[in-house]
């Protein structure tokens, strides 16, 4: 790996991994690759990543001739492919943009890397095409138990189904042409930078600011969490040392419901502004998300058996720093909430009129 394409990279895990890199490989030549307009991006992920190894190019997955001039300008050896519309509830009001960045981007992308690694030639050594998964792929797994990356996909939701097919597609670029691939089937991140639209930073953002907590049916339902970080070297450990054409799953070995998790925070919240509290008073149980999976669960054994990895933060760790970094952070808070996608997670959509 000497010369990188991040897609995505100024969404809240690509840019988490654009700093890893420019941390711990500063011989590498990154290239991060944004559109910037859609739902996730956001400059200001990237505030305080310049640096002469590293290029930002605003531009767009399914932009076929922008990532052959790319692959090619830059002699892109690796490619790290975050850029993907992930919200779950926006999957459910609008599907299409979902099947154009995450099936016909990725396949995009891949055929890109395909054309410029595999010219004749060239077998594609030492390049590397890293697809960036969710564990939403294998669906709900509440009576059946945790997934394994050989796994059967049963996605139930929009989002789940279009990541899903981009996997099948990845791998099928492996399978026919030789295509040297990987993939992570991640669970849920938590962190710094992340979009409001999700439920740490939706209730982290709501609760400073005294409005009601919405929680999805009765509060049951199950993920497995871990810091957007420990997700970041999971991802660094595939490309430095996991083979090409496998897949690792990535979390941690227990869950925890989403109103333990909200709790978790309300508390931490009790403590740092008590004249607010007790901030649990602002949980709401709401109309629930069509189609709700229960419990996501995949077993990350081979990334620790074969790669050494563990998470370095428990979620009680994670949860802390999460919540300093957004307290110490009101002109993040400021720019994100300025963009309209982004404030109407915020305010519009989760209003009262949803309790
Ligand atoms: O499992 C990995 C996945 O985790 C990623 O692939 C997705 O891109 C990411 O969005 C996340 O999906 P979830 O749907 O689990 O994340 P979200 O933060 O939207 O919701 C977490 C849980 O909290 C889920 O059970 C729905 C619930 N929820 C969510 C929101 C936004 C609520 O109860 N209230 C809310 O307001």
């Amino acid at each position: 790996m000497k010369r990188v394409l991040v897609t995505g990279a100024a969404g809240f895990i690509g840019s988490a991994f654009v700093r890893l890199l420019l941390d711990k490989r500063p011989d590498l030549r990154i290239t991060s690759l944004d559109v910037l307009t859609g739902a996730a991006g956001l400059l200001a992920n990237l505030d305080g990543l310049g640096a002469a190894s590293h290029r930002l190019v605003q531009g767009d997955v399914c932009n076929r001739a922008l990532l052959d001039s790319l692959l090619a300008d830059e002699d892109i050896d690796t490619i790290v492919h975050f850029a993907a519309e992930s919200h779950v509830d926006r999957s459910i009001d609008g599907p299409g943009a979902f099947v154009r960045t995450n099936v016909q981007g990725t396949w995009t992308l891949l055929d890109a890397a395909r054309q410029r690694w595999l010219r004749s030639g060239h077998d594609g050594a030492g390049c590397r095409f890293h697809q960036v998964s969710t564990d939403e792929v294998f669906g709900d797994r509440q009576h059946i138990g945790d997934a394994t990356e050989d796994s059967p996909f049963r996605p139930r939701s929009p989002y789940a189904a279009s990541k899903a097919a981009a996997d099948h597609l990845v791998r099928s670029y492996q399978h026919t042409y030789g295509l040297p691939v990987s993939i992570t089937f991640a669970c849920n991140n938590l962190g710094p930078r992340q979009h409001p639209e999700k439920l740490v930073p939706l209730v982290i953002l709501r609760a400073l600011a005294g409005q009601t907590l919405p929680l999805y049916g009765d509060g049951t339902a199950v993920r497995r969490w871990i810091h957007v970080d420990d997700h970041c070297r999971a991802v660094l450990a595939v490309l430095d040392a996991g083979q090409a054409g496998r897949a690792y799953a990535v979390g941690p070995l227990a869950g925890t419901s989403n109103l333990d998790l909200v709790q978790r925070l309300c508390a931490r919240l009790d403590q740092i502004r008590p004249a607010a509290a007790p901030h649990a008073d602002l949980i709401r149980f709401v109309k629930d998300r069509p189609g709700h999976d229960q419990v996501y669960r995949t077993s990350a054994d081979r990334l620790r058996t074969e790669l050494g990895w563990r998470p370095r933060l428990d979620l009680d760790q994670a949860l802390d720093l999460t919540l300093a970094w957004y307290l110490d952070h009101p002109d993040w808070i400021r720019k994100a909430t300025a963009r309209p996608a982004w404030s109407q997670w915020l305010s519009t959509w989760y209003g009262d009129e949803r309790d």
